[in-house]
């Protein structure tokens, strides 16, 4: 392996300690940071991701709380759970886990959430202050997975940054950030003509497509950074991400795990995102 290991668990236990800290200062404050997340219906991998933002709560001493409801919710009544923990003052932090069942409106869910408390970033109005530069709460993916990139120690200014996906979630938030850091941004997806020969030119490599092994290393420039947001659980039952690690790990000069690498900054950023929202409100 020529490539350096970005470690998302080594990094997010030093981040999760200094986060620890910051709790252990409101609380001296009086205050508790409390996250509440709602879970509509049984996806799995949502109860998995649920579970470990749970955890992860525990270890920073964030007080959090899962809303469990049922498949057959009604966007009245998702929107009414939402209005109760805007209003709520022990709870610092919402997020609603993703993707909600087909027959809600996520969007109009999403919005219900008053900006000062989604933890997540997905609300419009911090959409828009990420795209307009402005001081926001930002997506936790994007983030954990910038966090990874500066930790490289590279200097990312005039950099080829390339972003395999084009969700609101991860690639468009990615795409801003690595602007902000003067990166040259290309966004390539699903329908991009040649998209190796634009892979081929990142110095900086971002792969959140959601198909397994997708990124092969004759699609990556040697000494890149290779950042993998995928995890997609094959028929064995091994979680692996859209690169092909095993491959992609001699070409790269540093590359992302999975599992260990961005998931595990993502739940990282989230505990920061809800510690950020409590001092802010101290603050006021
Ligand atoms: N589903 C997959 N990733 C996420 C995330 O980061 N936040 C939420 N709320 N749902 C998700």
């Amino acid at each position: 392996m020529s490539a350096q290991l970005l470690d998302g668990k080594v990094m997010s236990e030093a981040l999760r300690a200094e986060i620890a800290v910051r709790v252990a200062a409101l609380k001296e404050k009086g205050v508790h940071p409390g996250l509440a997340v709602i879970l509509v219906g049984e996806d799995p991998a949502s109860q998995i991701y649920v579970r470990n933002k749970g955890i992860g709560c525990e270890q920073v001493g964030i007080h959090s709380v899962t809303i469990r409801m049922p498949e057959t919710t009604t966007q009245e009544e998702l929107e009414s759970q939402i209005r109760a923990l805007n209003a709520d003052e022990s709870i610092h932090g919402i997020l609603v886990q993703l993707p909600l069942p087909r027959h809600l409106d996520e969007a109009a869910a999403l919005a219900v959430i008053v900006p000062e408390k989604d933890v997540d970033g997905f609300h419009i109005q911090n959409a828009g202050k990420l795209l307009n530069g402005l001081n926001g709460v930002v997506a936790c993916t994007p983030k954990g997975a910038l966090e990874m990139i500066r930790r490289t120690g590279v200097d990312l200014t005039g950099k080829e940054a390339v972003v395999v996906g084009r969700s609101n979630i991860v690639g468009k938030p990615m795409a801003m950030l690595l602007l902000q850091q003067n990166c040259t941004v290309t966004m390539c997806h699903s329908r991009t003509a040649d998209l190796a020969a634009h892979t081929r030119n990142a110095d900086v490599l971002v792969a959140a497509v959601g198909k397994a092994k997708f990124i092969t290393a004759d699609m990556v420039k040697p000494g890149a950074i290779v950042i993998d947001v995928g995890i997609n659980r094959l028929e064995s039952g091994k979680v692996v991400g859209d690169v092909d690690f095993d491959s992609v790990k001699e070409v790269a000069g540093w590359i992302t795990p999975v599992p260990g690498g961005v998931g595990r900054m993502t739940i990282t950023m989230l505990l920061e995102n809800t510690v950020e929202a409590a001092e802010k409100l101290l603050v006021k």
